[in-house]
């Protein structure tokens, strides 16, 4: 067994020290395996150009990327967090793994660029990573918001072992709901959905963000789900070794009984 917290979080636009304190604060009442935060949740989300964004984004040496180490560490936790991260003349809006040894955090750039983040960010190019933690005996999937649009993201993470997997996300519409517990159920696996909560406004546009964080079981149900609106940590117990056993009666094994010599572009 293992405890997952899963974090509702409303950051503060463009003030990466504040959200870096708020997050802090959080910590005392969470004492668990893995710690899963929202995309982008030390600068905020709505930006429209690079330049806006770049002097907040992490670097190998990002103050964000040295809090989280540290706090990997010491709460002996897997914490994944979405952050901007700056390479070269590129930002990605980037999911980090940090570990509880302290090694170098894994990232992963988002594939799937929604709505005017094509104006900030470079289109991802590490593909969907699976990290793999021997001591707990679990395997996490990484996805970004937006690419649950996308059943290729979970599908190739269930694939390649995921038990459960982490989507950090600032979700602005209603859809999701319907979808991710389609995506565990269609994969069996978990699904661990840390959302924000609030709202954003850049040039006379507002974008509101839906809240209702949820851990989804193999099954499809949620686990725990908190509401739109506040900053929530839910936390849940469970079992990664349920996701692995893809049967779902005598006969039926969802891998098994897959056909990609049928699927043709999808599998091309
Ligand atoms: C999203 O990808 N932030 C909806």
């Amino acid at each position: 067994m293992i405890r997952i917290a899963v974090v509702q979080f409303t950051p503060v636009h463009g003030d990466k020290h504040a959200n870096l304190q708020a997050i802090s604060a959080l910590m005392p009442q969470i004492d668990v395996d893995v710690i899963v935060l929202p995309e982008l949740c030390t600068t905020g989300y709505f930006y429209t150009s690079s330049e806006e964004l770049a002097p907040l984004a992490e670097g190998s040496e990002g103050d964000a990327v040295a809090f989280f180490s540290a706090l990997a560490v010491s709460r002996r936790a897997i914490i994944i967090a979405g952050l901007a991260e700056v390479s070269g003349q590129s930002l990605y809006n980037s999911v980090y793994v940090f570990s509880p040894e302290g090694v170098k955090p894994l990232v992963y750039r988002k594939s799937h660029l929604f709505y005017k983040e094509f104006m900030v960010f470079s289109p991802g190019d590490t593909g969907f990573p699976v990290v793999r933690d021997e001591r707990l005996d679990v395997s996490i999937g990484i996805m970004l918001c937006y690419d649950w649009r996308f059943p290729e993201s979970a599908r190739s993470l269930a694939l390649d072992g995921a038990d459960i997997i982490a989507c950090p996300s600032n979700l602005v519409t209603d859809a999701w709901m319907k979808v991710m517990p389609a995506r565990a159920i269609e994969n069996k696996v978990f699904v661990a959905v840390a959302n924000r909560a609030g709202s954003e406004t850049k040039d006379g546009e507002t974008l509101v963000f839906k809240g209702r964080s949820a851990l989804y079981d193999p099954w499809g149900e949620a686990i725990v789900q908190t509401g739109p609106y506040d900053d929530h940590v839910l936390i849940a117990e469970i079992e990664p070794a349920d996701a692995r056993d893809k049967r779902f009666n005598e006969c039926n094994d969802i891998f098994r009984d897959r056909r990609p010599d049928l699927y043709g572009r999808l599998c091309r």
